[in-house]
């Protein structure tokens, strides 16, 4: 605890009278003195909410590394332990014995739901399921050839041409359960388009995940049967994927939303932003990268040597987060997904072996072990989703499934906040100094 020095600047405190642990910067013969607050997992932050009207500084921190948005509530993520948990319970155990459904609910509403709560959302969420006919003809003037996920992101959006705005408590629900519904339905729409077929429409005697590959899977002329295995496995996988605190696309919806803008356009960022390479498109990239190491017949070591090679662009993609210094805990319970699905659907699966030998050589590879880099979420994904039949550019849209109720537990959890403002972040300019406009220029 800092000793209180009257010459000491004290920045406003952000405990409520108790003492607050402060930490000192000293700068220009001036020192400040500045609040530290305290998370209930014990990380501690410094507040600079008021550092620049003190001071005059501001702090510089390019991929915002170091730096704390909000508060949140919703998900805690110890990197160096490899833990990851949803309103405190682990992923481990939500995996083993929730349902995509019910971690949806605990996202958004900070505990289990009842079973009365749970069986309302699933009859509400099959209610919605349908797309508006008007809405439907949407993707009738999408390029066949488009990638699902700005097909997706544009469909999501276009929900704030159909429905009003989520300004009141019933109206943000009923946006809530009508993005919760219709977003298995758009990316079955987006990839029924994609491969010029029929869209489906939703039936309500299946489950959430049954139904989607119902719609992904069924045409007019065959009903798709759906294997119970496979309808589990996407149901984990979107339990997995269904919030991860402040990650890229997290922070998008949240500033999007900051700005007041409708939460269907708020989400459609989420989703452009996920679709980046660097994050959730990092599943696609990762079967490409697994199946040229197949076809080129390159071994795993072949492949690594590029990875590390600064002059080379080439990744191992799935592997290294900016949080995880251990192995993501997502991406164990893939692995071991991985090699039960693959068992229960016959046979080994040369993409799984190519990834497993890879994670065995980077494991025990200097550059990855000392740059603590691990597999992560999208390293197994990509097996599964292949294994089951997802086709390879619809991975990412999986990731969309699944990250949707995180990213509007985190937009209603900003909205809630007492410290809400719009973000808006400051810089350090490094442009011309003041210049006139050229008076001979024609
Ligand atoms: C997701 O944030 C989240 O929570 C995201 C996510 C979620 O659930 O929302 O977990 C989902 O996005 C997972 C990440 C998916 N992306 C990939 O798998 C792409 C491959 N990984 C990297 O591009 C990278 O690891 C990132 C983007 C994931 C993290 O980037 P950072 O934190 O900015 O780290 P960095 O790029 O500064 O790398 C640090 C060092 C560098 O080497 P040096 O400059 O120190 O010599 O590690 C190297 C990098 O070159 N490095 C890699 C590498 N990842 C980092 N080298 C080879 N292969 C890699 N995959």
């Amino acid at each position: 605890m800092t000793l209180r020095d009257p010459n000491i600047e004290t920045m406003g405190t952000s405990g409520e009278g108790a003492a607050q642990p402060t930490a000192q910067l000293t700068f220009d013969g001036k020192t400040f003195e500045l609040p530290v607050i305290e998370g209930s997992e014990g990380e501690r932050a410094v507040d600079i909410s008021r550092l620049r009207g003190e001071s005059g500084l501001i702090t510089f921190d390019p991929g915002f590394a170091n730096t704390g948005a909000c508060r949140s509530a919703i998900t805690f993520i110890d990197g160096e332990k490899g833990i990851l948990r949803y309103r405190g319970y682990p992923i481990e155990e939500l995996a083993k014995r929730s349902t995509f459904l019910e971690v949806s609910w605990l996202l958004l509403y900070g505990e289990l739901p009842t079973s009365e709560q749970l069986e309302n959302l699933k009859q509400e969420v099959t209610v919605h399921t349908m797309l508006h006919e008007d809405y439907r003809r949407l993707f009738d003037f999408m390029p066949k050839s488009a990638h699902p996920m700005p097909v997706s992101a544009a469909a999501v959006a276009a929900l704030s041409t159909f429905y009003r705005e989520a300004d009141t408590e019933d109206r943000i629900h009923r946006a809530i359960v009508r993005l919760l519904a219709k977003m298995p339905t758009i990316a079955a729409c987006a990839y029924k388009h994609s491969i010029g077929q029929p869209t489906m429409y939703p039936r309500n005697d299946l489950d959430y995940c049954s139904n989607f590959l119902h719609m992904m899977y069924g045409t007019p002329c065959e009903e798709y049967e759906v294997d119970p295995v496979i309808a589990k496995a996407i149901d984990l996988l979107l339990i997995l994927h269904a919030d991860h605190e402040q990650n890229c696309s997290t922070s998008t919806v949240r500033l999007v939303g900051s700005s007041q803008a409708n939460l269907y356009a708020t989400i459609a960022s989420g989703i452009s932003a996920l679709w980046g390479p660097l994050h959730g498109g990092a599943n696609q990239k990762v079967i490409e990268m697994l199946e040229r190491i197949a076809v080129e017949e390159g071994s795993a070591d072949v492949f690594l040597r590029k990875a590390k090679d600064k002059n080379n662009v080439t990744r191992l993609m799935g592997f290294g987060h900016r949080v995880y210094k251990s192995y993501d805990p997502r991406a164990a319970i893939l692995k071991d997904t991985c090699k039960e699905i693959l068992a229960r659907m016959g046979g080994s699966n040369r993409l799984l072996e190519i990834a497993m030998r890879l994670e065995e050589v980077a494991l025990s590879d200097e550059y990855f072990v000392e740059r603590k880099l691990y597999p992560n979420v999208d390293f197994y994904s990509g097996v599964i989703y292949q294994a089951i039949g997802i086709p390879v550019n619809m991975f990412t849209v999986m990731f969309t499934l699944g990250r949707l109720p995180g990213w509007i537990a985190q937009w209603l959890e900003m909205r809630n906040d007492p410290a809400f403002r719009i973000g808006r972040p400051r810089q350090v300019y490094t442009g011309h100094e003041q210049r006139s406009y050229p008076t001979d220029r024609g």
